[in-house]
């Protein structure tokens, strides 16, 4: 049974949540509901252990993956904890260096950078721009010639191989946007163009093959194949592979059944198999790199509702209660994408009632507007009460919308029971202020 409620969560004598040492019953009076909320220690530990993991494993840098959440505060929380940051837009660039991290400390991702990205990011001094088309390879160069820049470049490749929680698999074709693709030549080709290009320096491979990845086997393939690559094109194009960035893609449990591993244990698998499968052809080992960031940012947030109606409904099955709370879609569409499972809880009170099989639903118009398929929460839940959502940290208001009009819920952090706006609530007039009203 996984733990999947923020370190810091815990139950007061009244019975209320209390995360951080902050009751979310305060929070929810001071900021509103729905509310995002982050266990500010949390996420540093996390960022710490994925450091230390790396250490120990010799890798250069872990990229906290900014997709899954940026903002500036979380931006400074895991680059004080020893944490670089993968950008893949201009916007999630703008936001890493307003919080003041060094382009040292950045890498560029993305299947379409735009020329004006590129040169923000090289003028900001990128670590590493991870190039993914043939076109971005001239563009790239043509950019860091103009600023006069040699700049250091991963390639992006594809090897067939592609996981997701439990199952990996591996398949001969690559059908997907990202990458060079080994099998087709593609990737070869790649490096014999950049070979010629002088304002780009190829440091080595990237890879990412999935997300919410539960063992190592998928990246225990995925290593085989791309030394594989590797031997062939430093015997053919003598090549030097200075560096393998491995992605990110580690599991996190959303349910109690959910068993990820923990990341030392997987840092220290994928290590192993990458330098057993270097040393079997006898090349030296690159420096490794990770990019998570479901694992830092998800477990350490949930989202907080306020149910709204409680309704029974008839169905040929018997009676289902449908649960309504004051989000939805537009803050966690997750659910209705990947049917992506989630744990709710009665956050502002405990109850002794028996409890009953509900379905929570958000407020939009759209009846596949569904938080949680299937719950069990206390039978007297009553409009007013607090749910609460675990594990929403990753990929909810980085990616909620303003569908119905909707403004986007605020980000609060909490630690030492203090709380503190990470992202403010979007207003109406956020929103409106988009109309020009004619
Ligand atoms: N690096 C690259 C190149 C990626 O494409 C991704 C995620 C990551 C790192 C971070 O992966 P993570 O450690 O967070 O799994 N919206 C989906 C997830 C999409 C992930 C896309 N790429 C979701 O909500 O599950």
């Amino acid at each position: 049974m996984s733990n999947v409620w923020p370190a810091s969560a815990a139950r007061d004598s009244t019975g209320a949540l209390s995360i951080g040492g902050v009751d979310v019953r305060d929070a929810a009076a001071q900021f509103g509901t729905p509310l995002f909320i982050l266990d500010e220690q949390d996420v540093r530990a996390r960022a710490r252990e994925y450091r230390i993991a790396a250490t120990q494993v010799g890798a250069r840098q872990v990229y906290y993956a900014a997709k899954a959440f940026l903002a500036t505060g979380i931006a400074r929380w895991v680059h004080e904890e020893g944490l670089g940051i993968d950008v893949a837009s201009g916007g999630e660039l703008a936001v890493a260096l307003r919080a003041g991290v060094p382009g040292s400390d950045l890498l560029l991702h993305g299947n379409n950078k735009s020329i004006h990205e590129i040169e923000e990011a090289i003028g900001a001094g990128v670590s590493r721009i991870v190039l993914d088309s043939f076109e971005e390879i001239v563009r790239v160069a043509d950019v860091a010639s103009r600023l006069g820049i040699v700049q250091p470049v991963l390639v992006r490749v594809t090897i067939g191989v592609e996981a997701h929680t439990h199952e990996f698999i591996a398949t001969a074709h690559e059908d997907q946007k990202f990458g060079f693709s080994v099998s087709a030549g593609a990737a070869q080709e790649a490096l014999r163009r950049i070979a010629m290009l002088p304002s780009i320096e190829f440091r080595g491979l990237h890879s990412h093959i999935g997300s919410q990845i539960f063992d190592a086997l998928g990246f225990e393939e995925a290593a085989v194949r791309i030394v594989g690559f590797m031997s062939h094109m430093s015997k053919e194009l003598g090549i030097e592979f200075a560096e393998l960035d491995l992605g990110g893609g580690m599991g996190i449990a959303y349910l109690e059944s959910d068993d990820p591993l923990a990341i030392g244990q997987l840092a220290a698998q994928i290590a192993d198999a990458v330098a057993r499968d270097c040393a079997a052809v006898g090349m030296p080992v690159p420096a490794l790199a990770f990019e998570p960031g479901r694992a830092i940012i998800g477990p350490p947030g949930v989202t907080l509702y306020e149910v709204g109606t409680v309704k029974a409904v008839q169905t040929v099955d018997g009676l289902r209660t449908y649960v309504s709370v004051d989000g939805g879609m537009s803050d966690n569409i997750r659910p209705a994408l990947y049917d992506a499972e989630y744990t709710v809880a009665l956050a502002s009170r405990t109850s002794e009632v028996e409890p009953m099989l509900v379905r929570v639903v958000g407020k939009h118009c759209e009846s596949g507007d569904i938080l949680i398929r299937e719950a069990y929460l206390p039978a007297d839940l009553a409009p007013g009460d607090l749910l609460v959502v675990a594990a929403t940290g990753a990929y909810c208001r980085s990616m909620a919308s303003n569908y119905n009009y909707l403004p986007r819920p605020a980000v609060i952090g909490v630690n030492a029971g203090h709380a503190s706006v990470i992202l403010r609530r979007e207003t109406l007039n956020d929103v409106l202020a988009l109309d020009p009203g004619a």
